[in-house]
């Protein structure tokens, strides 16, 4: 295999995961997800995480192939998630000696996921463990994306290895770093990776960005897609605007509807929106868009229309598990709208308001709930409904 380096001693050890269909078995990867490990050879060896546990072969291979025969002394634990620890039973089982080096909650997690660890060395902020050269210093981030979560600092190259922060859905078709990848290709599964993933830790992940702000950062190595070593701000101004909730000026309709009739009252109002003169309207049926896409949206602009038919006395299921994930990441600072249909029974708007008192974004106009087909009266309504969230959107 080719060997990647990220500076003379520092090997890449990554593999790109196109056959998983969910993340976390939940957010569709249709392009797939790298999981990155990396290797320092110095006087001590040290592996930084590993990888999810289908590679294990593949990985003691591409270890071997550089150490030749040397033994790794070091498994710096930023993360303990299984797509990072993955291989920890197995890097262990080899390396017998090996020293785990991890934080006061990572230990409790080794041995609730894998094992008592034997061999451990427990680091706070500021420590430096010296491998030669190479000296890794270690900066606690706590919920990016779990409670144990931290980085480590390579403070010769200046080199970030980062965890989950900065990483991105997407395998790594050949390019490596950001400078040998169009980064368009990224910009959408960046986005999905953050807010799916770190998405609900966006005060967690200010504090990070803040605390490691006075490191002089030349490189981000994260677990998850391209090696940044050219445009870091690229990422770094991107994970900064989305963790401080910073939107456009645009909305996000979504509906589910049976029968057609909630999906009409979403065509009115989009359209309304439109003639007001909002240029980004996003219209989506819950039914056929996941969950992890309308989120990413959601994220990107200030505005949120829902609409929903009755079913059951309840909500339409599919609205319901895309605004349980809403409540649950507590996206803050939208402008809301509520529309949908009574059908028979009602069950819809009723429970949509509770989603509204549950998030407490602002809400626009009163709910817009018709009766069966759209009739006068309430297509006037969602003209207003419309005119109030373009109002609220133009100032
Ligand atoms: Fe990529 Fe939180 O694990």
């Amino acid at each position: 295999m080719h060997q990647v380096k990220l500076a003379e001693n520092i090997y890449y050890l990554g593999y790109n995961d196109r056959r998983t269909h969910l993340f976390e078995n939940i957010w569709p990867i249709p392009h797939g997800v790298s999981y990155n490990s990396y290797l320092i050879v110095d006087e001590k060896v040290a592996l930084i995480d590993t990888v999810e546990r289908q590679y294990i072969d593949d990985y003691l291979e591409d270890i071997d192939a550089i150490l030749a025969g040397r033994k790794v002394d070091y498994l710096v634990i930023n993360h303990m998630e299984p797509d990072h620890s993955g291989a920890l039973r197995a890097i262990v089982a080899k390396y017998p000696d090996i020293i785990l080096v991890g934080n006061k909650k990572t230990f409790g997690f080794v041995e609730s996921f894998y094992m008592k660890p034997v061999n451990i060395l427990e680091v706070n902020d500021n420590d430096v463990l010296e491998l030669g050269k190479n000296k890794l210093q270690f900066q606690m981030i706590p919920m990016v994306h779990w409670p144990e979560t931290m980085i480590s600092y390579e403070e010769t190259n200046k080199i970030l290895f980062a965890g989950d922060a900065f990483g991105s859905f997407g395998t790594l078709d050949g390019g490596v770093f950001d400078d040998e990848i169009n980064l368009d290709f990224y910009e959408e599964e960046i986005m999905r990776y953050f807010t799916n993933i770190v998405g609900k830790y966006c005060p967690h992940t200010q504090r990070a960005i803040k605390k490691l702000a006075p490191l002089d950062i030349r490189m981000i190595a994260a677990t998850h897609g391209p090696i940044w070593r050219t445009n870091l701000d690229w990422v770094l101004s991107r994970y900064n605007k989305w963790s401080t909730y910073t939107t456009e000026n645009g909305v996000v309709v979504v509906y589910g509807s049976m029968y057609g009739n909630t999906q009409k009252m979403a065509e009115v109002i989009a359209r309304q929106l439109s003639e007001r003169g909002i240029k980004d309207i996003r219209v989506y049926d819950a039914s056929k868009t996941h969950a992890s896409y309308i989120i990413n949206d959601i994220f990107k602009y200030k505005a949120f229309i829902v609409g929903s038919c009755a079913y059951n006395n309840a909500m339409f299921p599919n609205v319901e598990t895309l605004l349980t994930k809403i409540e649950h990441m507590g996206i803050k600072d939208h402008y809301l709208g509520v529309f949908g249909n009574f059908s028979w029974n009602g069950g819809g708007v009723k429970n949509l308001m509770k989603f509204a008192e549950a998030v407490k974004w602002e809400l626009v106009y009163d709910p817009v709930e018709e009766k069966g087909a759209l009739k006068k009266d309430k297509y006037e309504q969602c003209i207003e409904l419309a005119n109030a969230m373009a109002d609220k959107l133009l100032g």
